[in-house]
Order: structure tokens, then C-alpha cells, then sequence
């Protein structure tokens, strides 16, 4: 009898941590609101100040010889600007807002939700894992700050194993993207595996690694286009491992999760097929880059593919694209943004030890937006789509067999 009872026990299914939040029809209409505001500031607002920029701003300006070929010369001419100074301050204030608007419904539904990922990770019914190291060293880079805005960042945590970080983080991207286009749910791994796909239609990747992971939107949909694959997700914050663990328990997709430095990471050498990341570099001072893609070299096997999605380097956008990306790093507690875009990327791989002549930096076209189309684009096709506007900036390399 007791033997009946535990394997029950072990089946039982891990219901939906978010389904634990509530939010009432205040706060979601007051989520509404955020995410319309911040849409109106980044994409309309955005659209306004460039047509001031060109109609106004800089012929006045150029008038009087100021040459406007850098993001750095847009960035002082614009500073003073009104309408910038409009548009700067609505799309800060609307980020703080997005993350704020779910942490009632959290904080009402935190030991519900709490509860729910230790059972996933003292079960892992589905065959997962979550590993978390207490003594790990959490870099000045993420614990100075609040990245992005996130109120109480991606590591922090209160009570014993919190996951209201996971929460605030999964759950304001959800009312931080929820009116943007072309940014569906998990489309950047879509994104990336339509293109392996077509590119190498022979790669079955047998393991595979999602650097800063956070709670594994973008590694899911991997598992899910590579059947059978071994899959990892490393990131430096416990409480988005254990909200990521839980989700993907519940949904039925082994993950496994551990909690490391992706400067210096314990898998040993060539452990991988495919290294994946999307949204990750930017997070991070150049140094640490460098550091990180030495281990995707240490840790990629002979045959192996690396992607990473990311922001487009300087030198291949036009001073205004360039300049829109860098508000970021001064207003978005995202620090290192205009240093890592300052980099060439094949450089950056060749350092680690690429070859230069297996890599590449190019975008892909958003599923939504080119439904029938899986080949990158070259940078100069004509037609091309910019990145984050029906395209995804990648850089990776591979290694020969
Ligand atoms: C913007 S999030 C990326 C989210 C996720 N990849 C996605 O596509 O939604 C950046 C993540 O990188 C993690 N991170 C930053 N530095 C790290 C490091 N040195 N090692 C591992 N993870 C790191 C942060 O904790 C954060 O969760």
C-alpha cells in the first residue's frame, strides 16, 4: 500500500506556477495601461523624436557645422530637446511601472507559489533537475544594481526558497511585451531553430546549453524542435532557476537547471552540441563577454553550433539606430549596452578562439513577420528588416567536425 502511495505521489503533476497568480480587475487593467504606455513611448514616441531629430534638430545644428555621423553627436544635440526629454521620461517611468503593476498579485500568492517549486524540484516528475549553489559569488555587474529597472533584480531573495524574483521578472515581461510585435512568447529560440533547421538539416544535437537562462522561455521551445535533446540552463539567479524549473515541470519538458557563473562554468570540456543565449551579452561588462564565450569554445564539441541573439553591434547600424539602442545604458540600469555593441563580433569570437570564417552576425526573420521565410538575411539585402521590427540580431560561430 505505502509503495501505491508514493508512486502517486511521484506522478502527481506540477499544476501552473503562474496559474497561482490572481490579479484583480484593477490590477489588470492598471497592466493594460503599462503596456500601452510603454508601446506608445518605445515605438510612437521613438517614431516622433527622429522625425524631430530630422526636420528640426539637425539641420539647425548642422547650419552651424556640427556633423552628426556618430550616435554620440545625435545623443548631445537631443539631450535638451523637449521632445526627447518627453519620450525619455515616459519610457522610464513606464518600464518601472511594468514590473510594479504584478507585485501584489505576487506577494498575495507568494507561499502558494513558493510551495509549488519545491515540489517540483524535490519530484521532478518529468525527469528535470534544479541544482543551486548557496556559496555562489553573485559579480558586482548584477548585484550593484537593479537591471533593467526589475525591481529586486534577477538574484535577490528574502525568504527561504523565494522564487518572488522568478515571479516579478516572468510575469512583468508579460505586461512589458505584451502589446510589442514580433515578440511573441519564446519566438527568439522559434526563431533559431526554424534557421538551424534549414541551415544544417542533418544537426541533431544531442546536449545542449542556454546561457543566462533565467526561467527558460527561450530554451523550452528548443526541446520542443529538437526531440530528445539533453537540455541546460545555467543563470546566476536562484529564484528564476526555481520558477523556470517549475514551469517546465508542468509543462512536461526535462530541463536542467543549475545555478553558475557563465564566466566559469563546471560542465566539462567539449559537453555540448549547441550553446544558445538571447538577451544575455548586453547584461554584462566586455570582460565578463570575453570570459563567457572562452567557455562556449572549452565547452562546444567538434561539429558543435553556437547562436546567440543579442543587440546589433555599432558598426552595422546607421548613427540613429545606433543612438535609439544606447538610451538603454544611461536610463535603463543597463550599463554595459553601448560597450558591448562597440565591439566587432567576429572579433570578439576570433579572441576566444573562432575561427573567423565559421562565424557570423546577421538577422533572421521573426516567424510572424516572414512566416515562409527561414534563411537569415544578408546585412546588405535589400529589404532587410532591423532588428527587434520583424528581425533578430544573432552572432554565433561553429566548429569544424
Ligand atoms: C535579460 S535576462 C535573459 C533572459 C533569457 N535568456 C530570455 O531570453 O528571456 C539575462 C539573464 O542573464 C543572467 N546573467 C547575468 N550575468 C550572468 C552570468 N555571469 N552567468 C550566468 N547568468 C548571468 C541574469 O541573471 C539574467 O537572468
Amino acid at each position: 500500500m505505502a509503495s501505491i502511495v508514493a508512486s502517486d505521489q511521484a506522478e502527481r503533476p506540477i499544476p501552473d506556477i503562474e496559474g497561482l497568480a490572481h490579479p484583480t480587475v484593477e490590477e489588470r487593467g492598471r497592466q493594460r495601461f503599462c503596456s500601452a504606455l510603454r508601446r506608445y513611448a518605445i515605438q510612437d514616441m521613438a517614431e516622433a523624436i527622429q522625425k524631430d531629430f530630422e526636420e528640426r534638430v539637425k539641420p539647425a545644428r548642422e547650419a552651424k557645422g556640427v556633423n552628426f555621423a556618430s550616435a554620440r553627436a545625435i545623443e548631445d544635440a537631443m539631450a535638451d530637446q523637449p521632445s526627447y526629454q518627453l519620450y525619455s521620461s515616459l519610457r522610464y517611468n513606464a518600464q518601472e511601472m511594468c514590473f510594479l503593476s504584478v507585485q501584489d498579485e505576487i506577494e498575495r500568492a507568494l507561499q502558494d507559489m513558493i510551495e509549488l517549486a519545491r515540489d517540483a524540484a524535490e519530484r521532478n516528475p518529468v525527469g528535470g533537475s534544479l541544482r543551486l549553489d548557496p556559496d555562489l559569488v553573485i559579480p558586482r555587474y548584477l548585484s550593484s544594481l537593479d537591471v533593467h529597472l526589475t525591481p529586486g533584480c534577477f538574484h535577490n531573495e528574502w525568504v527561504k526558497d523565494d522564487v518572488a524574483q522568478g515571479a516579478v521578472v516572468s510575469l512583468g515581461a508579460r505586461v512589458f511585451s505584451a502589446s510589442m510585435s514580433h515578440r511573441s512568447w519564446g519566438g527568439v529560440a522559434r526563431v533559431i531553430s526554424r534557421w538551424i533547421k534549414h541551415e544544417r538539416p542533418d544537426f541533431r544535437p544531442l546536449r545542449m546549453l542556454d546561457i543566462g537562462t533565467s526561467s527558460g522561455k527561450n530554451l523550452i521551445p528548443y526541446v520542443e524542435n529538437f526531440p530528445g535533446v539533453e537540455a541546460h540552463g545555467v543563470d546566476l539567479g536562484a529564484p528564476l532557476l526555481r520558477w523556470g524549473h517549475a514551469i517546465a515541470e508542468h509543462q512536461g519538458v526535462p530541463i536542467h537547471y543549475s545555478q553558475q557563473n557563465a564566466e566559469n562554468l563546471d560542465f566539462p570540456d567539449g559537453h555540448f552540441d549547441l550553446i544558445v543565449s538571447s538577451f544575455f551579452f548586453h547584461e554584462i561588462p566586455v570582460k565578463a563577454t570575453r570570459n563567457v564565450l572562452k567557455e562556449c569554445r572549452r565547452l562546444l564539441r567538434p561539429g558543435g553550433l553556437m547562436v546567440h541573439q543579442e543587440l546589433p553591434a555599432t558598426c552595422l547600424v546607421d548613427p540613429w539606430e545606433d543612438f535609439f539602442w544606447n538610451w538603454d545604458t544611461e536610463h535603463n540600469n543597463e550599463p554595459f549596452y553601448t560597450s558591448f555593441r562597440a565591439q566587432d563580433p567576429i572579433e570578439l569570437m576570433a579572441e576566444a578562439g573562432f575561427e573567423a570564417d565559421r562565424s557570423f552576425a546577421h538577422i533572421l526573420p521573426d516567424i510572424g513577420a516572414y512566416p515562409d521565410r527561414a534563411a537569415a538575411f544578408a546585412w546588405d539585402e535589400p529589404g532587410r528588416p532591423r532588428h527587434g521590427k520583424g528581425g533578430w540580431y544573432v552572432f554565433g560561430s561553429s566548429l569544424a567536425q
